[in-house]
């Protein structure tokens, strides 16, 4: 009996594994499937349901971990700097040509140095970061950056949570190689990502090279896993390569599991090395992600060590960078923006000029020190590039045609709004208006993020609205917003009954905001969305928080010596203080939900509850303490001694009959948490 249930244990664990190891093929195929093909076979939803099968039994059974794990795809919250390693193969650059000239110069020179007939693959050159793949025995040992070409970072965890980059190979791989290729974001990505950064007043980044840099280096990599970047690979290095031609080799690889790209083309001439030039430089435009140029490469890689490489790049590839398209155009006047932190931006307004694919009639010019490097002069003409960023720049000024008495373009002294003499902080680059209590634009910015969605989200209140509440004097802070009277809206123009029953009703229910909202709504520079979360769960309360030493502050993961001064210095301002008193008084949550469940209070003495369904905010079981802490007693069904029976989604059926037909009281989530306040 005993070796019979031993034999079944041991069947047990083999059945377990087993399907741990299908469930961990099937997704890989999966992903293979959605990342790298386009064409996913499965509903996300089906998908999500498998990931989380395997994460469960992977969960239960640790002993069958395997870093490889398509669930190790998420990301981990460590806080790591990252390792440096030397490259085996060093990672040099392409030399860069810029005219037809270079390219046929190019070509004579391997013509010369080559006697027999050789290929030129053409590739596309992607604009993002470098990075080297090493895999041993078809698993992905190790991810590393360019570094310095001879050594760089090793950034295998953030690269993991990149979905088209293989973390098993399928197929007749060698046992050990590199593969070298560019990690990039795609446009709708970026512009998602910047979207997001500027609703969370973060700096935008200025194009999707820097945004997949700056991301690969993130410390968490929970949070890289988050921005959608994906990865070309475009150079096979190791001893048993498949083949002795290149393409053949991408070829491989793309049938181990790779993302190859697809915009190849294999060239007996100097002719077709042009056409296929000419033909990306239009269609760079309808790709969905950025390139700079053309790559050039001989095909066969013995001919390739015959050519060999300078110090700093292969005499076997070169590339070709396109021209940034640059606009002409007039200076017509340079405004003053001021934003809801007082930063001034001045912006140059431009008389129309088409460039790439839209009209420019504004660029950016960020700050003074950018002014005065461009000696800018008023009516100058002007260079404008859109080289990657968003928004167009002025490159260059056209001095021979300035006429000689033009003025200089001088950086304002007083705010454009308010008039106040305006501040440079010590070691940065804008001007502020520190006029933060009356300035128009900063006080209405600092509303309008309060209220927006990823803060404190109250519907039917827009832009517009603020605008005029603040013009008619009803709205000086956010605090004003809990004393508003349905009265005082309908003055406003344009205000009907149901519109001021919509705000009123939205801002009263943005008092169950949690409290990492609503310290991100407070809009204290630096803290994000991401940040506020952190600090919330971190310190659980304002008050808390409000003391934190800077000490404490720089020991919260991701919170830095900047955004710790800039968290001490709004809390040590008495105008701050005073608001956060106000907004406790309109009963905002300024405690976590978790820091409350642990306060003990009797607010439920004598009462009886039953839980059943999920939550929002709790398990089953931590609603179950938070009753216990507060009094009330627990039951495990429905009857004619329980008090209310606290229903979330997929609540039992015949609970809710029971609790109806026996008049006991059904409320949700929400209900309870008012129970206990
Ligand atoms: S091959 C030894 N192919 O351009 C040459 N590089 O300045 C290995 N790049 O560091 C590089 N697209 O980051 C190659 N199709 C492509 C590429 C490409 C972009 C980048 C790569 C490299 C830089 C060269």
């Amino acid at each position: 009996m005993f070796a019979n249930t031993a034999t079944y244990i041991i069947m047990d664990h083999q059945e377990i594994e087993l399907q741990i190891k299908n469930l961990r093929d099937q997704l890989n195929q999966y992903n293979h499937e959605y990342y790298v093909l386009n064409q996913p076979s499965i509903s996300d939803y089906d998908f999500d349901q498998l990931l989380k099968q395997l994460i469960e039994l992977e969960k239960a059974n640790p002993q069958y971990s395997d870093p490889n794990s398509p669930t190790q795809r998420v990301g981990s919250d460590i806080n790591k700097e990252f390792e440096q390693i030397k490259h085996q193969y060093p990672m040099l650059s392409l030399g860069n040509t810029y005219s037809e000239e270079e390219i046929k110069d190019f070509y004579t020179r391997i013509e010369k140095l080559i006697d027999d007939p050789f290929e030129i693959v053409c590739e596309l050159k992607f604009d993002g970061t470098a990075i080297g793949l090493i895999y041993e025995n078809g698993v992905l040992a190790r991810a590393v950056t360019r570094g310095d070409g001879e050594q760089g970072d090793v950034v295998t965890e953030n690269v993991k949570t990149i979905k088209s980059i293989p973390l098993k190979l399928i197929g007749d791989y060698p046992s050990n190689f590199e593969i070298r290729g560019e990690i990039f974001l795609p446009h709708k990505g970026f512009d998602k990502l910047n979207r997001d950064r500027v609703e969370n007043g973060e700096t935008p980044f200025a194009n999707p090279r820097n945004a997949a840099a700056g991301s690969l280096k993130m410390q968490n990599s929970s949070l890289v896993a988050k921005r959608p970047l994906d990865c070309f690979l475009y150079y096979m290095l190791g001893e048993n390569l498949p083949s002795t031609f290149h393409t053949e080799n991408l070829e491989k690889a793309r049938s181990w599991g790779f993302k190859i790209p697809t915009q190849i083309k294999l060239c007996k001439s100097i002719g077709e090395v042009m056409d296929f030039i000419h033909y990306w430089d239009q269609e760079r435009q309808n790709l969905p992600f950025d390139i700079d140029g053309i790559v050039l490469k001989v095909n066969n890689i013995d001919q390739q060590k015959k050519l060999g490489f300078t110090a700093k790049s292969p005499r076997w590839a070169t590339s070709f960078k396109f021209k940034a398209e640059q606009g002409y155009t007039k200076l017509e006047s340079v405004t003053f923006q001021v934003g809801r932190t007082g930063a001034v931006t001045p912006v140059a307004n431009l008389t129309p000029v088409y460039l790439a694919g839209t009209t420019v009639k504004r660029a950016s010019l960020h700050n003074s020190d950018i002014i005065s490097s461009l000696d800018l002069h008023e009516n100058d003409m002007v260079y404008v590039e859109k080289g990657g960023e968003i928004i167009p720049k002025i490159v260059g000024v056209d001095e021979s045609a300035r006429k000689k008495d033009a003025r200089k373009v001088e950086f304002i002294t007083h705010c454009p709004e308010c008039h106040t003499n305006l501040i440079k902080i010590e070691g940065e680059a804008a001007h502020y208006c520190p006029n933060s209590e009356s300035c128009p634009p900063q006080v209405k910015g600092k509303i309008e993020h309060f209220i927006s969605r990823k803060a404190m989200n109250i519907d039917g209140l827009g832009t517009e609205t603020i605008d005029l509440m603040h013009k008619n004097g009803l709205i000086h802070n956010v605090a004003d917003l809990y004393t508003l009277h349905p009265m005082q809206l309908l003055s406003l123009e344009r205000m009907g009954d149901k519109s001021a029953n919509n705000i009123i009703s939205g801002i009263e229910a943005s008092k169950e905001v949690p409290f990492s909202r609503v310290l991100f709504a407070l809009g204290i520079r630096y803290v994000g969305e991401t940040v506020a979360k952190k600090l919330a769960n971190a310190f659980k309360s304002i008050d808390k928080l409000m003391n934190a030493s800077f000490e404490e502050l720089t020991e919260v993961d991701e919170i830095g010596e900047r955004i710790a001064i800039s968290i001490q210095q709004y809390f040590s301002t008495e105008k701050n203080k005073t608001l956060i008193e106000k907004l406790k008084s309109h009963k905002l949550q300024f405690q976590s939900i978790e820091d409350k469940s642990i306060e003990k209070t009797n607010h439920l003495n004598g009462m009886n509850f039953v839980v059943s369904g999920t939550f929002a905010n709790f398990s089953r079981d931590e609603l179950k303490s938070i009753i216990e802490n507060n009094g009330g007693k627990n039951l495990s069904g429905v009857s004619s001694k329980t008090t209310y029976l606290v229903a979330g989604e997929k609540t039992g059926p015949s609970k809710l009959t029971k609790a109806e037909k026996l008049g006991v009281k059904i409320i949700s989530e929400d209900d309870f948490m008012k129970l206990i306040e």
